[in-house]
């Protein structure tokens, strides 16, 4: 299979055909994810909530983004990878902006880069567009405005939001972006942002209508200590259990002896046997 590109992202919109993407932040997750045939992965910097243990994404660097991209490359050699850029590193100036992007692109091997936010930061993403590396904006909930917005609450309710995000989409789509995330937008806003767009939306918590759809691996997987219940995810599987069930019969064999079992077990000859004990 032909991995995933710009031009064909904008061909499967045109076909009405969905574009999957899921989060991945190491080569196991991401060699899985490859393997289960998703077009797109996001090294997003929710890997600060969901494998660095932070409470929210303010704390992940640029080193933590390199980091985790070159380990899903090295997993996901042929599936599109877009890596966020973290919170603090495209606000100031285009140069900083552009140093950090390199990173992500030469060091982690990144096929995109991710930013949040619309208007204010179109002359970034048009700074990256004209580098030649794709952009994809980030819209609606933006996990690192977190303590602006006051919390991880649905936007578009009203009017005057609803066209604040449709502004901040066409800014990006005019700057140059080759796809919107549109996280937790109520479902009307998400259909006609996507409607009025050329570029493709990639919803999470948008409703069905979006031209993709994204989720955090460990989200669906209930791959996490302390499964928070969210409404616009499905859990597939409940890795959780599964973990602390194996984990904790394996302590429970050691502990009674029935790990390891002579299946497990090297034996040398009884010869050396008598050898070694005189
Ligand atoms: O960091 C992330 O996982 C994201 C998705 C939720 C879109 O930005
Ligand atoms: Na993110």
């Amino acid at each position: 299979k032909q991995p995933l590109s710009i031009v064909k992202m904008k061909q499967m919109k045109e076909k009405n055909e969905p574009i999957t993407m899921v989060t991945a932040y190491d080569y196991p997750s991401a060699a899985l994810v490859e393997e289960a045939g998703v077009d797109m992965i996001l090294v997003g910097d929710s890997l600060g909530n969901v494998v660095l243990g932070y409470d929210s994404t303010l704390p992940v660097t640029i080193d933590d983004m390199v980091y985790h991209t070159r380990a899903v490359r090295r997993g996901a050699p042929n599936t599109f990878v877009v890596a966020d850029m973290p919170f603090m590193t495209y606000n100031s100036t285009v140069s900083e902006t552009l140093s950090g992007v390199r990173r992500l692109m030469q060091e982690g091997h990144a096929n995109a880069v991710k930013m949040e936010g619309g208007v204010e930061i179109a002359l970034m993403v048009d700074a990256c567009t004209k580098a030649g590396v794709p952009v994809v904006g980030h819209i609606g909930l933006t996990p690192q405005a977190v303590h602006q917005i006051g919390g991880y609450r649905i936007q578009g309710k009203t009017r005057e939001d609803a066209e604040r995000l449709l502004q901040d989409a066409l800014a990006l789509e005019r700057a140059g972006a080759c796809a919107v995330v549109l996280e937790l937008v109520t479902e009307q806003v998400a259909e006609m942002i996507s409607k009025k767009l050329s570029i493709p939306t990639i919803g999470i918590g948008a409703g069905s209508v979006t031209d993709g759809q994204v989720l955090v691996f460990h989200d669906i997987l209930k791959y996490t200590p302390s499964y928070r219940e969210k409404r616009f995810v499905k859990t597939y599987a409940d890795l959780g259990a599964v973990i602390r069930d194996s984990v904790s019969q394996y302590v429970k064999e050691v502990k009674g002896r029935s790990f390891p079992a002579p299946e497990h077990t090297f034996r040398a000859d009884d010869q050396v046997l008598e050898s070694l004990y005189g």
